[in-house]
């Protein structure tokens, strides 16, 4: 870890527009600074930059952050990477602090990994250029096979020789330690001899993100149906097979601009596309995806264009990632090239642009395609069909974050045409898989005792959330945030005489089960924690946090005045509609009519609030409370269907009063906030 000592120091010489300066060509306006943004394209600028907030964003594609975040993002690096290139920007010299004995061991080991990792590759490259032997088996191969070598170059491709130990000598000569070589998987052990692993094969470095080899893909050349065609590295401490994406390396800034990413089997497909100038491609290795490899990819886009060939087995290795996808808010497509193909080869024989365009016209919605199988699959049986019907409505009833709300009513609707079904059964069908989903994660609920819930998840057919509870239940991560933005921006201010804000909204938020959303949660328990130790946290408390969560979380909350960016108040006009020289209305009137439900962010946003904070904290803690209450009632209700004794009917009847009491209650109080 870096120390406190050299992270202040650091903090201290940042200058956001120094450093984001020396990426984007920026321009003063007004207080803050402008330019185009490095994110996504555009030629318009939107990208702002607010020296005094230290922070960044944009407004065409939303991304923001702080200076840290800034390097992290552009040049990819971990936050620890940023720091310590930021240290080197400033000369500041970088104090690591005290590691535990297993935590330096564990580093060390790492360590030594990834240097024998680079003389391997050296070793592997220095034999297919200059051997008699590399030239001839391995470099031809590669070149017959239509690979330049610039490509070849770039991905650092090598041979390893025939020779039973050629490597395992040069290494040994170099004092590495048998037993680090043999985690390598570079060399094993044969009745107490140590020997190469990789003889007569191509060798394909796998590099992790920030370009380190954490392991090997070595092809054979000769038939041999005994052994395999790919021996990979083992897992070890710096290979871990279900986080790497083979590729993402030389990707990662195509990605970035293409906001696509391609995803193929194999280590030549991703090096052929490359070649033919498509470079936001990596491979799975020919496995279904993992959560970690997904994430990887949700870091640079949210596009995933999975490019498969026709045949099953590939395709349904694919398929099983899928719900795992949606629930990450990818976009998944899937484009199938024909049989006996692969991307290597069909871009060699059609030529790079031939090649995108069949991407394009080829891309189909992963969902639909899977509707497509399983409908094949079932066949006239009417069971099976059913089967795929409810299939088809769980994996649609994933797709559950706020922003995606739309999303998911288009796929009900083209699922139900496909399916030939009515629309609104599909719509029940969905909600009870999200309503299921809802109800065991809720096990804390009052009234629901462990052993109903089952019993309430197997009746399909009880009360459908009408659309105010359902905005309540699922669409309200932009109120959970407001809490967490009244924090930050008030909470260090004085309630009253007695208290601070924060120390208030503490005291009425006892239940913490007033809030989902677990990074609003761990930016309360942080804030809690700082007062404890009697340190008051500002904003910059939260900015500029270790925790890069709890930071990115910070950055968002914090808005621009919309004075600062006229490029947004046109985009607001486009958006909107919204006219001045038209219309008689203020911008106050207008919000209200066009976008109420997002009045009061749009308001804040346009900073034309005086200041109400107080009422912004009853408002906002209000509609939390509101929240719960509902949840409370509905379950209420679903008690109610159920038999009883008069007695606990009597009891039912009193609390759902009492709740209704509350609910009238608590509306009131949350006056300004979203509701219908
Ligand atoms: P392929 O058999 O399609 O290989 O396996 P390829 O990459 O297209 O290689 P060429 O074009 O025949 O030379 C796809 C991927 O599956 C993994 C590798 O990652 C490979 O790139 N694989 C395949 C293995 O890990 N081990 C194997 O034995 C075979
Ligand atoms: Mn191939």
């Amino acid at each position: 870890m870096i120390s406190q000592n050299t992270i202040q120091q650091i903090l201290g010489r940042i200058d956001i527009i120094d450093v984001v300066g020396s990426f984007v060509k920026l321009k003063k306006r007004g207080t803050n600074f402008l330019g185009l943004c490095p994110f996504h394209n555009e030629k318009t600028p939107s990208f702002t930059v607010s020296p005094a907030k230290e922070i960044y964003k944009c407004f065409g594609c939303g991304k923001s952050g702080n200076t840290i975040s800034f390097v992290m993002e552009h040049e990819k690096h971990s936050y620890v990477d940023a720091l310590k290139w930021l240290a080197n920007r400033y000369n500041i010299e970088v104090e690591e602090t005290f590691q535990s004995d297993e935590q330096r061991q564990q580093q060390q080991s790492a360590d030594s990994l990834y240097i024998i990792n680079s003389f391997a590759q050296e070793f592997f490259s220095r034999m297919l250029f200059n051997s008699e032997e590399g030239q001839d088996v391995g470099l031809s191969y590669l070149k017959e096979r239509g690979f330049r070598e610039e490509i070849i170059t770039k991905f650092q491709l090598g041979y390893s020789p025939e020779q039973r130990d050629a490597f395992t000598k040069e290494a040994l000569a170099k004092q590495y330690s048998p037993e680090l070589l043999i985690k390598t998987g570079l060399v094993a052990n044969r009745n107490d001899q140590l020997m190469d692993n990789y003889r007569g094969r191509i060798i394909f470095p796998v590099h992790n993100t920030s370009g380190k080899i954490v392991g090997f893909g070595a092809r054979i050349l000769k038939k041999n149906d005994k052994a395999p065609k790919y021996i990979n590295t083992p897992e070890n401490e710096i290979y871990i097979k279900s986080r790497i994406l083979y590729g993402s390396y030389f990707a990662r800034q195509a990605i970035d601009k293409a906001d696509e990413c391609l995803l193929v089997e194999g280590y030549t497909d991703v090096v052929s596309l490359h070649q033919a100038g498509i470079e936001n491609v990596v491979a799975s290795g020919g496995t279904s995806l993992t959560i970690d490899q997904l994430r990887l990819v949700k870091k640079y886009t949210n596009n995933l264009t999975i490019i498969y060939d026709g045949d099953a087995a590939g395709v349904k290795a694919a398929l099983r990632g899928l719900d795992l996808a949606l629930e990450e808010g990818l976009n998944v497509k899937l484009v199938l090239i024909p049989d006996n193909e692969d991307p290597d080869s069909y871009v060699n024989k059609l030529g790079a642009a031939a090649f995108i365009r069949f991407v394009q016209k080829n891309r189909q919605d992963f969902i639909l395609f899977q509707l497509q199988v399983a409908l094949k699959d079932a066949g006239d049986d009417s069971v099976r069909k059913a089967e795929v019907v409810n299939r088809m409505a769980e994996t649609i009833s994933k797709i559950n974050k706020a922003e995606d709300f739309t999303k998911q009513q288009d796929y009900i609707k083209q699922c139900s045409q496909v399916l030939k079904i009515d629309e609104g059964g599909m719509h029940a069908l969905v909600n009870k898989f999200i309503r299921d989903r809802i109800v065991t994660q809720e096990r804390k609920l009052p009234f629901s005792e462990p052993g109903q819930q089952d019993e309430q998840v197997g009746s399909a057919d009880t009360g459908n959330y009408d659309d105010a509870t359902f905005n309540l239940l699922f669409k309200d991560e932009l109120q959970e945030k407001e809490i967490a933005r009244i924090l930050l921006e008030h909470g260090t201010r004085n309630w009253d005489a007695s208290k601070l804000i924060a120390e208030h909204i503490f005291e009425e938020m006892v239940d913490e089960s007033l809030v989902d959303n677990q990074e609003v949660v761990k930016l309360v328990h942080t804030f809690k924690d700082a007062l404890h130790t009697g340190y008051v946290p500002d904003k910059n408390y939260f900015i500029y946090h270790a925790d890069p969560q709890l930071s990115a979380l910070a950055v968002s909350l914090l808005n621009f005045p919309y004075e600062e960016s006229d490029h947004w108040r046109r985009k607001f006009s486009q958006n909107t509609g919204y006219q001045k020289h038209l219309f008689t209305q203020s911008y106050e009137d207008f919000i209200k009519t066009v976008a109420p439900e997002n009045e009061n962010a749009l308001m804040r946003f346009l900073k034309i609030d005086e200041d109400r904070t107080n009422e912004e904290v009853v408002s906002a803690i209000s509609y939390l409370k509101l929240r719960k209450v509902k949840r409370m009632l509905l379950e209420n209700q679903l008690d109610l269907e159920k038999p009883h004794t008069v007695a606990e009917f009597e009891m039912l009847h009193r609390t759902h009063e009492h709740l209704k009491h509350m609910e009238m209650e608590l509306t009131r109080k949350t006056g300004t906030v979203i509701l219908k």
